[in-house]
């Protein structure tokens, strides 16, 4: 029996060494990287045991606070800015193609359907009302008949349907006219905080940060050949803007809510679409 002699300085090898029959060529790429950084990042900080402790007791409790209402992974990587990056890695828009932004944890399957113009609000007491209008259209400008917009928002108190019960509420799924065209009624988008009860929320207070968002609307547009668009459009001059807990704003998705006298607010947006697959460049 070979027993070989511990060294701190070829640690990091060996445990390379020990995964080098993995099967699965992405998997032995991932778990390589993942093993060197994680490696890296221990000798850089030089944690105490109980330091060590405490981190792996953060995951623990990050991991307890998950059911199929909460995922606290999710809002970890979000406002560790790691959601925003994935994403900016794997929506690349082209020229004049729509910008992407955070899906975030509010999405719901099974939104209901509504005819185009109906208001998504159940109470009036869900927030001041605003009527959301514009187009779906692809890279050349054409429009995208029957489009679907999936739709999503939280209320006037700052809350998601999902963290008051089980009732769907500010959310609604719609189809675009023969001509890319859309409305719908809603609620003028507040600011408000992201579930800030559980680890994350100690996290963001730990290290001095703020829970907020900036007020905004939710969109998941798709159509059969087109690349899925998840993204948001932020109200001008909202709070947080700038600090945004998620990191999840772009210049591009800032937007006017066009506030009438007495009626609701009015914001018009014209969506772009990029093709499933990059059309191949003739030679
Ligand atoms: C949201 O916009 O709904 C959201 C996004 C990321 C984390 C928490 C909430
Ligand atoms: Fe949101």
């Amino acid at each position: 029996m070979k027993v070989r002699r511990f060294s701190e300085k070829n640690l990091t090898a060996e445990v390379l060494h020990r995964i080098r029959n993995t099967k699965n060529p992405r998997l032995k790429q991932v778990m390589t990287s993942y093993i060197k950084h994680l490696h890296a990042f221990v000798r850089e900080v030089k944690p105490t045991q109980e330091e060590w402790m405490a981190g792996i007791q953060f995951l623990t409790e990050t991991g307890k606070w998950c059911d199929d209402k909460r995922q606290e992974f999710i809002l970890m990587s979000d406002t560790l800015g790691v959601s925003m990056l994935v994403d900016a890695l794997n929506y690349k828009a082209s020229a004049g193609a729509t910008q992407s932004t955070v899906l975030g944890p509010f999405h719901r399957e099974g939104a209901p359907e509504f005819a185009l113009g109906a208001n998504v609000a159940k109470n009036p007491s869900d927030g001041e009302p605003c009527i959301v209008s514009g187009t779906v259209r692809d890279t050349a400008g054409e429009p995208i008949a029957g489009a679907k917009l999936d739709i999503w928002e939280g209320g006037a108190d700052g809350l998601y349907d999902a963290q008051k019960g089980d009732e769907m509420n500010l959310r609604g799924v719609f189809h675009a006219d023969g001509e890319g065209r859309f409305h719908f009624q809603c609620v003028t988008p507040t600011f408000y905080p992201v579930p800030n009860d559980g680890p994350v929320g100690k996290m963001l207070v730990a290290t001095g940060r703020h829970p907020m968002r900036p007020p905004h609307l939710h969109f998941w547009i798709s159509a059969p050949g087109y690349k899925p668009l998840v993204t948001h459009l932020f109200r001008r001059g909202g709070k947080y803007l700038d600090s945004d807990a998620v990191f999840g704003v772009k210049p591009e998705l800032i937007v006017d809510f066009k506030k009438g006298k007495d009626g609701p607010s009015r914001v018009h947006y014209d969506f772009v679409l990029m093709p499933e697959k990059a059309k191949k460049k003739k030679r």
